[in-house]
């Protein structure tokens, strides 16, 4: 098998968390895309990175100091994560009731929502390293996180 064989198949025995980067382009249309590769950066200052793949339709909108929302999904969320995760189904994304989409689109029914503004952006080959630094944050109280392992929701 090739190091990438080996590479991906590694990598499916990590447990991820699902999310959804939400935010609004400079049109004003808002745009959702599924991610699991959230990692914390830092306390101080707050921040974390995600890494967007350069070819998905929310990449080019992820300017510096541009806002977005990470929502971390419940284990009631999956079909969402999917919807967020088709190419075909894109115009599904903000048909769910939970979007407020007023300013920066957030899932008022996820486990948590982080607000972020984009503060560094890394091109590596086909992805990009967005930085986000912190401005808010909230959480539900119950823990009930959407996990993927081994290519499906657990
Ligand atoms: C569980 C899961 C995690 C994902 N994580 C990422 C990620 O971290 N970064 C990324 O660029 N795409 C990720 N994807 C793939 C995108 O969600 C998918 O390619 C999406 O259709 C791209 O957005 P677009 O259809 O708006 O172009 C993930 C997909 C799934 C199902």
């Amino acid at each position: 098998m090739s190091i990438q064989d080996n590479f991906r198949l590694a990598m499916r025995r990590y447990i991820y968390s699902v999310s959804i980067m939400s935010n609004k382009d400079d049109e004003g249309g808002s745009n959702a895309i599924t991610v699991s590769s959230v990692t914390s950066i830092s306390m101080d200052p707050p921040s974390l990175l995600i890494c967007i793949n350069k070819a998905a339709r929310i990449h080019d909108t992820l300017k510096i100091g541009s806002k977005f929302c990470i929502n971390l999904l419940n284990k009631d969320q999956e079909e969402l994560s999917n919807i967020c995760s088709d190419e075909d189904s894109y115009e599904e994304r903000f048909k769910d009731e939970n979007w407020n989409i007023e300013e920066i689109p957030f899932l008022t029914n996820a486990q948590a929502n982080i607000f972020c503004k984009v503060d560094k952006l890394t091109s590596y080959h086909t992805h990009t390293i967005v930085v986000g630094l912190v401005e808010d944050a909230n959480h539900s109280n119950e823990i009930s996180t959407l996990t993927y392992v081994d290519g499906s929701y657990k």
